[in-house]
């Protein structure tokens, strides 16, 4: 790919960025006060600073990049991950040596097809959603990148697919795991994928920030109010050591001790 190309189709990324910061999602609940609290953080299209970070580190597989641009056509497509923080999380797979990952969100899937694509032949994704409607957006191009048999997609909620996995004895074996589903039950999807995880394995949890709203989190926003939790369990949680990144909305990084 050239590098007119890489810049053109980053600056489409770096809009995709900014929208993480709406953060609405299937919910869409307190849609334009988020879209502000993006202007403010103003880490989107007309930042040239995010903009010089995108033209100079962005290495979008084809494929992938086909998705992202099938993916803006959608009207759900401020859920999509930020093309930078994908390219991250599968450098961080990368690094660990993953060959088992797990996807709690999947969306069109973005992100798992480049951790599907990050992962060795013997790798695998188990993908986890509650909607074909979104999926099915993905699958042709995860069939076209070469990676399908990679993805082990399961539609149902992602917190009964936790469970199977840990009832037929898959406790301790996933290398890194992506918590960006629904927002309440990120507590839950973190204690389980803590028994899921081997130790040194790593947890990617999204949104940590949710757009600014953790620093004045309203009570009868149960979302703020579970996220905003949860990063204070984890600041204390002596299981885990942590990083909180002011990537995208927000990411955790918890290692397994
Ligand atoms: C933010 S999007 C995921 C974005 C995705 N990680 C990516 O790379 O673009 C959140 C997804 O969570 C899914 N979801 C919501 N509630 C869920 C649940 N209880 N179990 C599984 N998936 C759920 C939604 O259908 C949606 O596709
Ligand atoms: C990024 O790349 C685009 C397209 O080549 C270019 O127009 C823009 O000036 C670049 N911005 C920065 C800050 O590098």
């Amino acid at each position: 790919m050239s590098h007119r190309n890489v810049s053109k189709e980053a600056l489409i990324g770096s809009i995709t960025l900014g929208v993480v910061f709406v953060a609405g999602y299937i919910f869409g609940k307190r849609k334009s006060s988020r879209m502000s609290i993006f202007k403010s953080h103003a880490k989107g299209k007309d930042n040239p600073l995010m903009q010089y970070v995108l033209n100079h580190s962005l290495r979008e597989h084809p494929v992938l990049q086909k998705l992202r641009l099938k993916t803006m056509e959608d009207s759900w497509s401020i859920m999509m991950v930020a093309c930078e923080q994908a390219q991250f999380m599968a450098n961080l797979a990368k690094l660990i040596k993953a060959k088992k990952a797990l996807e709690i969100g999947v969306y069109t899937g973005y992100n798992t097809l480049s951790m599907a694509l990050a992962l060795p032949e013997d790798g695998v994704v188990v993908a986890c959603d509650i909607s074909e409607d979104y999926t099915n957006i993905g699958k042709p191009f995860w069939k076209e990148a070469g990676v399908e048999k990679k993805i082990d997609l399961r539609i149902q909620p992602a917190l009964n697919t936790l469970d199977d996995l840990l009832s037929s004895g898959q406790a301790e074996t996933f290398d890194f795991i992506f918590i960006d589903a629904d927002k309440v039950n990120y507590d839950n999807y973190y204690e389980k994928s803590l028994q899921l995880l081997r130790k040194g394995g790593v947890i990617a949890i999204d949104n940590v920030l949710w757009g600014g709203s953790v620093l004045n989190p309203s009570p009868d926003d149960a979302d703020t109010v579970a996220i905003d939790k949860l990063n204070k369990k984890l600041h204390r949680d002596a299981r885990i050591t942590l990083s909180m990144l002011t990537v995208g909305d927000g990411l955790t990084l918890a290692i397994k001790l």
